[in-house]
């Protein structure tokens, strides 16, 4: 059965049926999925419960798979492979985290809008999260969408973005946080990543405005400068109308372009249990880039 999707929002952003993701993916529906996130940015599976091991085949049809910023943490793991990134307040004996447990603490950060892994080289393409056991209430994930964004840009600002390039690191959002108990080798681990504030998405051939919270100078400009218009540009980016929010069900798995979109969790009761698992693709072998279906 092909691939069919259904729009979700005007921009960006489909519901995707016809391809069961238990099993190992046809190269005829990686290169459909392919052309539709090139188009879409966003694509949403309902009803699909996924073991672990599923999960990870399945993303990795699009990729090397990367663990992002797992890599400075040498915290106790209670998923089966390390491929998988666990985006969840459970701590490794199954327990639900205190409020002030480090994995919370590193985890609110990803209630400010990103782009998974922009700190690195390569930065990620796409990210796949599985929703396994959700609160009662809250805790929605929202995307937006970045070429949408740079479109609607006026066009001296599009003139000025594309003349600068932006510095992105891998624990700023936690810093600004408060959360900076990080050693000197934590912090040198991963070093910034820099990228063009305006730049062309490799799979539609579509100017996107790169911007979000891992970013924290633009490269020439002073700290402060830097920051408030680097928090004009993410607020342009993210204005209702070019977001859509996600309202988790159990079964749900959400693949998004990292390099197309942002997005960030919402605010959930902390003391009730919400599992989900992340998967992230390196990057997109060129091999891969399929037009926008
Ligand atoms: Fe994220």
């Amino acid at each position: 059965m092909a691939l069919q999707l259904h729009p979700l929002h005007p921009l960006f952003a489909a519901e995707a049926f016809g391809i069961d993701l238990t099993q190992p993916l046809a190269d005829e529906d990686r290169k459909q999925i392919n052309a539709a996130m090139n188009k879409y940015g966003v694509l949403v599976w309902r009803g699909q419960p996924l073991t672990e091991p599923q999960q990870v085949a399945f993303a990795k049809s699009f990729g090397p798979l990367d663990i992002g910023l797992k890599k400075l943490f040498n915290r106790p793991e209670r998923l089966s492979d390390e491929r998988l990134i666990d985006i969840s307040n459970v701590d490794a004996q199954g327990n639900v985290s205190k409020r002030d447990s480090p994995k919370n603490l590193s985890n609110f950060a990803n209630q400010l809008w990103h782009s998974d892994s922009s700190f690195q080289d390569p930065r990620a393409a796409y990210s796949l999260l599985h929703a396994v056991v959700l609160p009662s209430s809250g805790g929605n994930t929202e995307f937006a969408d970045l070429r949408a964004a740079y479109d609607a840009l006026e066009a001296d600002l599009k003139a000025e973005c594309a003349t600068l390039s932006a510095e992105h690191f891998a624990l700023h959002t936690r810093i600004l946080l408060g959360d900076d108990a990080y050693t000197d080798a934590q912090k040198k681990a991963i070093p910034p990543a820099t990228w063009p504030l305006v730049h062309t998405h490799p799979g539609s051939g579509r100017k996107l405005l790169f911007v979000g919270v891992h970013a924290r100078q633009v490269i020439g400009w002073p700290v402060s400068e830097s920051r408030v218009f680097l928090s004009d540009l993410l607020e342009h980016a993210t204005q209702r109308p070019f977001v859509y929010a996600h309202q988790w069900r159990v079964g749900d798995t959400v693949m998004w372009d990292n390099r197309a979109t942002l997005h960030r969790g919402r605010r959930f009761p902390i003391s009730e249990r919400r599992e989900l698992r992340r998967t992230t693709v390196d990057f997109t072998p060129e091999a891969m880039l399929e037009a926008a279906a």
